[in-house]
């Protein structure tokens, strides 16, 4: 029997080239080596938006869309909504008992974020426990891999804590420890050359963005201010162009002599912005015709049909779960 991994989404909004390469080609690759789930992590982007669920509600359609039109395939892959397995709720009562609040307080991802979201004193107690529920979300599936970004390292090894203390306590083995898969590509920058693409800064380029939003973002993505003429010797090292032809230019050969072409000088910023139009256009043309072909009643059968999979491994989990702490009074 093959592995089983686990990852999920908040559903915030629209996926962008940065999720692309950064999450969603790697999963089209492990759906084929793995047992997959993804996990449409509804119940955890509540904890800083549930003032506003509309917008939950509306992202998790749109994840589906973007999961199935860049070719993840659900007859490989569990796709599933977080709030729809109640199991994971169970589940995270009983590990908040085996965590301390100042240890919720140490973790490194949830403190930036606090930082961020300007929280103050008045941090919302769903919020700093998220990494209990997330611990849940893997644990409940017996996942072993956990493919991720950095930045979610802390989450899995307050996963692995937790599941070292509950099969300790209860004395059972029923809980697995999984291991971060990171994704070797480094994190896409921003059109507008800042460290990283992304929705709230209105500097990434979407999956299901229109061919001429696309060409007018690329036509104004940061190149090297000093560049003045075509003339003039360029700087490719921080040149966004070049980041993203990296990244998506099918020939790398092709890239390295432009490279070498724009530090020279002579090659023109427009030219270079056509070529990654066109490169780009190429490559979310089949996404978007792929997009085109599905509809709200395919997506919601996707759905139900995930969601009972996952239920059913869940299920499972939690049996042991209840045996091992003794609350399966009634058989
Ligand atoms: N915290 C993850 C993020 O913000 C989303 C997530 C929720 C997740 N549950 C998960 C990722 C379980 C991996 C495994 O991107």
């Amino acid at each position: 029997m093959s592995k089983i991994i686990l990852t999920g989404d908040r559903p915030s909004g629209r996926l962008h080239l940065g999720h692309y390469v950064g999450s969603l080609l790697n999963r089209v690759t492990l759906q084929n080596q793995f047992a997959q789930y993804v996990m449409i992590a509804d119940v955890q982007a509540l904890t800083d938006n549930f003032d506003n669920p509309e917008k939950i509600r509306n992202s998790v359609f749109e994840l589906v869309y973007d999961y199935l039109s860049v070719g993840i395939d659900p007859n490989k892959t569990t796709i599933f909504i977080q709030s729809q397995i109640p199991e994971i709720a169970e589940l995270t009562v009983y590990f908040l008992n085996l965590v301390t609040l100042g240890r919720l307080e140490r973790n490194p991802t949830v403190k930036a974020e606090i930082r961020q979201k300007g929280f103050g004193n008045s941090i919302p107690a769903g919020f700093l426990c998220y990494p209990v529920s997330q611990s849940a979300d893997i644990t409940v599936f017996q996942a072993e891999l956990v493919p991720v970004g950095e930045d979610q390292i802390p989450m899995i090894e307050q996963a692995n804590e937790i599941v070292r203390r509950f099969n300790t306590i209860y004395s059972t083995d029923c809980l697995k420890e999984s291991k971060p898969l990171l994704s070797k590509t480094p994190r896409l920058v921003g059109t507008d050359g800042q460290a990283k693409a992304s929705k709230s800064l209105g500097n990434a380029i979407f999956l299901s963005d229109e061919p001429n939003v696309i060409k007018e973002k690329v036509f104004s993505m940061f190149t090297d201010p000093n560049h003045i003429h075509a003339g003039d010797p360029g700087k490719v090292e921080g040149n966004v162009v070049f980041t993203y032809l990296d990244a998506f230019h099918p020939n790398k050969d092709e890239v390295e002599d432009l490279k070498s072409k724009y530090k020279r000088g002579g090659l023109g910023d427009m030219v270079i912005k056509k070529i990654l139009n066109d490169v780009l256009q190429d490559l979310l043309t089949p996404i978007r015709e792929k997009r085109n072909e599905l509809n709200k009643d395919y997506i919601c059968n996707v759905l139900k049909t995930g969601i009972s999979e996952a239920k059913l491994a869940a299920a499972k989990t939690m049996d042991q779960v209840r045996t091992a702490i003794g609350i399966d009074y009634i058989r």
